[in-house]
């Protein structure tokens, strides 16, 4: 972990440019009940740095201890509503599924869907998942990581506050154990070229499918992205990935 005065400062330097814009967290006062009656089960308190979306570098967070079990970790990247995220950890209950997401009434949304499936084998952290998986998440302890419709920036200007960089692969190379998986879904045609390249040229990372599309991941229920992403036409592109060594 990088806990150093100079560590930090670098964190803050390099997330100055970052995957989401501020919106306001105000809530329906649907999602506000969900995030009154369910926040404390759910959503982990963790200490931050500077913003609401950062994590104190020095923060020790044991997600063992938080899931009270010892299991196979699943990290959901930007899960939103938990449209995916609540039916796929609901049919996975062996699993700990640990979901990064930086918008509040999602995140109620989210709590909604959990009480009502009684499901119960997931914990949200309300943050950058950037700085999430640096400082929470321990080297070579994730067994699979999922991605489900990144925001585009499809806007060429845009492309730097894309979230899988060169940079945020070699971040989740070491976060995933060996033989762990990264599973990743966009309708974006350019952007799934770009993580293929990424990924592809990522010596720790071998494509389930080298030199093709993943099939589309039929445990993956279809969201409101995808299906806004399928009424326009567009095409959506499945990309799964090994950790190698
Ligand atoms: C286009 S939505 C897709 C939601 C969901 N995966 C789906 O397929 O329905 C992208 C989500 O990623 C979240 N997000 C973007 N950047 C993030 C980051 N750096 N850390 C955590 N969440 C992020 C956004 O708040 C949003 O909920």
């Amino acid at each position: 972990m990088m806990g150093s005065t100079a560590g930090r400062a670098e964190l803050r330097t390099r997330r100055e440019v970052v995957s989401f814009v501020r919106r306001s967290n105000r809530m329906r006062p649907n999602q506000r009940r969900a995030w009154v009656a369910y926040r404390d089960r759910f959503v982990l308190d963790v200490p931050r740095l500077d913003t609401t979306t950062s994590i104190d570098p020095a923060a020790a967070i044991d997600l063992t201890e938080v899931f009270g079990r010892d299991a196979d970790l699943i990290v959901e990247i930007g899960p939103g509503a938990g449209e995916s995220l609540v039916p796929m950890a609901a049919a996975r209950p062996q699993a700990n599924v640990l979901a990064l997401e930086v918008y509040q009434p999602a995140i109620a949304r989210m709590l909604s869907g959990l009480a009502r499936t009684g499901t119960d084998n997931v914990r949200i952290v309300e943050a950058d998942a950037v700085a999430a998986m640096e400082y929470l998440v321990a080297a070579g302890s994730v067994d699979e990581i999922w991605l489900f419709f990144p925001d585009p920036w499809h806007k060429a200007r845009h492309h730097k506050r894309r979230l899988l960089t060169p940079e945020f692969a070699a971040l989740a190379a070491t976060r995933l154990r060996p033989g762990g998986i990264w599973r990743i879904a966009t309708d974006w045609g350019d952007y799934a070229e770009r993580i293929r390249a990424v990924l592809d040229s990522d010596s720790l990372f071998a494509s389930l499918y080298p030199n093709d599309w993943a099939p589309r991941w039929d445990a993956r229920p279809i969201t409101h992205f995808e299906q806004r992403g399928l009424d326009a036409g567009r095409q959506i592109f499945d990309l799964a990935y090994r950790r190698v060594g």
